[in-house]
């Protein structure tokens, strides 16, 4: 490989994962202050990084030429990703290369690129082409237009993913329901908490020490960043081109780390302000109101099926369907009124059904927390089983309102 001398590699920075408010000066580069920086963190992407290289010049020359760089920061990947990367540096003059040979992972290249970055913006997307780099120039704008962070999200209009398994989904959605009970200030505030794809101003993360591990990234700059307004873009998740996936269980595990660290260690109260000054509360009342018609419906059907003077059916086999019949009345109401300006946009029988069945699993699912409070309240706090059962039903309503927002009535599908 004739790699010029003159593309000499980033010195790799140490310490603290800290991003500084002003560029840092950086040895032999004239002009200093630029307007973005995009980190390409790779691990074994030899056979993607001058497709990406190419691709993010020929979009960024056309938005912002000049006033842009590229930083690949490479963890000494075995098949050489950062030495092919640094003989482009000749032909992509914007492009800079480090090569990190003793820490590791995703999270913290991606800060340490930011650390030697030299713009007021500061992004970051995948070295495998699964992040659509044409989205880039919606989320420029999105800053151009005032908004702190633009994060590119697989679950608001025009976004989703090509074609994972549905392991995979569940396993990213699962970690989402468990990113919202343990960090609802953080995850509550975008609908795509996974993304690896996003940039911030940099004055909104200056200062704070980041300390992430794994792949979450974004967790790791809201939680500890001071981002007021975040936009977000749709986008659709692509197949990878060439290699394959680094994730593994290990990413898994290190994500509940990182949840139960970042909610130990930031100021949650701060967080929970923000949450409640956004949280939806017209919508919520009008979900508790569906929830109080579905007590009704529950009641009667109850009624029709098990009393003594009608059908005179078990109970159990009365209560599961009247159970059921009382979900359904809740669907159409909440379909058709509380989220209605969410589901309008998505009328095709399909996405109904999607609805309707993660509806159900959810509402389920709040039924078991909901038997759960009620023995936990009524054996151990209040023992009168029906103010034990008001404080069930209450956190049952919270369970399924929040997690039903984030999930159900969210655009999931590849446009
Ligand atoms: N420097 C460095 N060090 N780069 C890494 C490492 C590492 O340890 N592990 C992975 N990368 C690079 C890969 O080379 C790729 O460019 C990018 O990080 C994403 O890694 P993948 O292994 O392809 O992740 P994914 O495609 O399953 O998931 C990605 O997209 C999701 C949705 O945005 C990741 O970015 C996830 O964090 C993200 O949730
Ligand atoms: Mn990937």
């Amino acid at each position: 490989m004739n790699v010029n001398s003159s593309t000499l590699l980033v010195a790799v920075p140490t310490g603290p994962l800290q991003i500084s408010d002003l560029p840092p000066h950086s040895a032999g580069i004239v002009d200093q202050d630029i307007y973005f920086s995009l980190i390409i963190p790779t691990y074994k992407e030899r056979d993607n990084i001058h497709n990406v290289v190419k691709i993010l010049t020929q979009i960024l020359d056309e938005s912002i030429p000049g006033d842009y760089e590229l930083i690949v920061v490479d963890d000494d990947s075995p098949d050489l990703t950062w030495e092919v990367a640094q003989s482009l540096t000749n032909d992509y003059p914007q492009l800079r290369v480090m090569r990190r040979q003793g820490e590791r992972g995703l999270s913290s290249a991606v800060i340490r690129g930011w650390q030697v970055a030299r713009g007021r913006v500061l992004g970051v997307i995948d070295g495998d082409l699964q992040h659509p780099p044409e989205v880039l120039t919606q989320l420029l704008s999105q800053i151009a237009q005032g908004a702190d962070m633009a994060v590119a999200s697989r679950h608001v209009d025009g976004g989703g993913v090509s074609s994972w398994s549905a392991i995979r989904r569940f396993l990213s959605r699962g970690a989402q329901v468990l990113g919202l009970i343990i960090l609802p200030g953080v995850l509550g505030r975008v609908s795509d908490p996974m993304s690896g794809y996003f940039m911030v101003r940099r004055s909104s993360i200056a200062g704070a020490t980041l300390n992430p591990v794994g792949y979450k990234i974004l967790l790791e700059v809201i939680g500890r960043g001071n981002i007021q307004n975040i936009a977000e873009v749709g986008y659709v998740f692509c197949e990878r081109k060439e290699g394959e996936s680094k994730v593994t269980w290990k990413q898994y595990v290190e994500y509940i780390h990182h949840l139960i660290r970042l909610r130990l260690s930031t100021s949650q109260l701060g967080r929970v302000g923000q949450l409640v000054a956004g949280f939806p509360m017209g919508r919520f009342l009008r979900f508790g109101l569906v929830g109080l018609s579905g007590v009704l419906v529950d009641m009667a059907v109850l009624y029709l099926l098990s009393d003594p003077s009608t059908l005179a059916w078990p109970l159990t086999r009365s209560k599961i369907i009247a159970g059921e019949i009382a979900i359904f009345n809740n669907f159409l109401w909440n379909d058709a009124w509380t989220f209605a300006d969410v589901s309008m946009r998505q009328q095709e029988w399909h996405q109904r059904l999607k609805r309707f069945v993660k509806f159900n699993v959810i509402c389920l699912a709040g039924l078991v927390l909901n038997v759960l409070v009620l023995n936990l309240v009524f054996n151990f706090l209040i023992p009168n089983r029906y103010v034990a059962n008001l404080v069930a039903i209450a956190v049952a309503t919270i369970w399924n309102f929040w997690v039903n927002l984030k999930l159900s009535w969210r655009v999931t599908d590849v446009k």
